[in-house]
């Protein structure tokens, strides 16, 4: 299998009301003309959650970096991203003794919460860190090989003004060209 050129990447986006969403259909719309990147919208490509192994494991030895973009859904991904978890990391191929065909590759969590900052703390109502809250996702990714990045997160998006998603779009295209270099 040929290594795929470098900084290629892949975001995989799982939102379940795609028609209702502001700010990660903004971060998708700002993201999805750079070169070197694949925008791969799970809810409309498997909306019957039948998600194709195959497919998606060409498609992740194909790309350097995986981005798991999603709104935080209790806590966790919408399913259909659990789902593509489930079956597309599959032993032999994701981990194990012959599963290294995603040693190396980086993989970064990007994700919108309803929740502001501070109730992501000890302290606050939700009583948990965001790193805290994020490790099967870094955990997944240890297991199989990959880097886990600091995650792109953008808190209390609800409250965001047009000029704060817009804002908030643009660093989120910047953040992905800083993966492409
Ligand atoms: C089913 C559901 C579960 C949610 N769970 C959380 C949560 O655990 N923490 C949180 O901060 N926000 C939660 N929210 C709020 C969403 O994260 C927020 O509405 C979303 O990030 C907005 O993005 P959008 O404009 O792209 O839809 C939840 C929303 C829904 C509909």
């Amino acid at each position: 299998m040929s290594s795929p050129a470098p900084g290629r990447v892949l975001i995989l986006f799982a939102h379940p009301a795609l028609h209702r969403s502001r700010i990660n259909l903004a971060m998708m719309d700002a993201v999805q003309d750079l070169e070197g990147v694949t925008v791969r919208d799970l809810y409309e490509v498997y909306p019957d959650f039948h998600v194709e192994v195959s497919t998606e494991q060409e498609l992740l030895v194909e790309h350097d970096v995986i981005i798991w973009q999603h709104p935080f859904y209790w806590y966790s991904a919408p399913a259909l991203l659990k789902e593509w978890m489930d079956v597309v990391l599959e032993y032999g191929f994701a981990y194990g003794d012959e599963g290294r065909a995603l040693h190396g590759k980086r993989v970064m969590s990007a994700l919108t919460t309803g929740g502001p900052e501070d109730a992501y703390d000890r302290a606050g109502y939700n009583r948990f860190s965001m790193r805290e809250l994020l490790a099967p996702f870094d955990q997944t990714a240890h297991l199989c090989g990959m880097k886990y990045l600091d995650p792109f997160i953008l808190h209390g998006v609800n409250q965001f003004s047009p000029e704060q998603v817009t804002a908030a779009a643009a660093s989120y295209r910047k953040r992905i060209q800083e993966l492409l270099a």
